[in-house]
């Protein structure tokens, strides 16, 4: 069976309607993993932010934000603006409330899917983060081409997710949802003319999840990618 056929979005949406607003609750039950992976993009983050040709710290997207939790964290700290894409009502009801002092930071919040959204605006970082399972291979293409048209000058786009540790794509029925593998995700960049320039695998999350990787894209303006692949933990040295 073809797995991209678990992917169903109006299952989804119901799925994640049930869900409760609270760390816990957007990431699965594994909320105590939270300050782990914002200590790996923090780690992540600086460096692009501190290399040659860095991008801006004007305005970052946080797609699928849930609740904010990226966005708290991670991107209102670094930059003067924070929009947000989230489909959930209740999720998007609750940014507000949950980033606290950071509330000046925030700019428009979009309730949309991403493969409805249209950017209005550029973005210094488009950060994307365990969404990208929810979309067709073909709108998730789409919507990747969109982000690489609506950065700024030096932008990046960010694309953090799980991957397979078998090779293939595997699905999962509970909330209508894809794990690509690695290679699956390097395709799709390439098919969306979006060239690597940093790419890691997060440390220290708990055994028996899917390995998770960070990626750095910018628009292939050539064919040619130089990256540099790293672990967190090679990082922080
Ligand atoms: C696992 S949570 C991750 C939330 C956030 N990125 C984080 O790391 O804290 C997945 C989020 O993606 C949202 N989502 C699901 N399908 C989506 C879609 N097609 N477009 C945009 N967001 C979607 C859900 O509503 C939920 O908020």
């Amino acid at each position: 069976m073809n797995k991209e056929s678990v992917i169903n979005y109006k299952k989804a949406s119901e799925y994640w309607a049930e869900i409760p607003a609270t760390l816990d609750g957007v990431l699965g039950g594994f909320g105590f993993i939270s300050d782990i992976d914002i200590n790996g993009s923090e780690l992540f983050l600086q460096s692009l932010l501190s290399s040659d040709n860095a991008p801006a710290t004007r305005s970052a997207l946080d797609c699928g934000a849930g609740i904010g939790r990226i966005t708290k964290y991670l991107l209102a700290p670094h930059f003067d603006t924070v929009d947000v894409i989230e489909p959930d009502g209740k999720f998007i009801k609750s940014i507000m409330n949950f980033v606290g002092e950071y509330k000046i930071k925030m700019g428009t919040l979009y309730q949309t899917s991403l493969q409805m959204f249209e950017p209005e605006k550029k973005y210094d970082v488009i950060w994307n983060q365990w969404v990208l399972g929810y979309l067709k291979d073909i709108d998730l293409i789409s919507y990747l081409e969109c982000c690489r048209n609506a950065l700024s000058q030096n932008g990046i786009l960010i694309v953090k997710e799980n991957v397979t540790s078998s090779g293939r794509t595997e699905g999962d029925e509970t909330d209508s949802s894809i794990t690509r593998p690695l290679k699956e995700y390097l395709k799709i960049f390439k098919l969306a003319k979006l060239k690597r320039i940093k790419q890691c695998k997060q440390t220290n999350f708990p055994t028996g999840i899917y390995p998770v990787y960070m990626f750095a894209l910018i628009p292939n303006d050539n064919d040619i990618e130089m990256i540099q692949t790293e672990s967190t933990e090679t990082s922080k040295q």
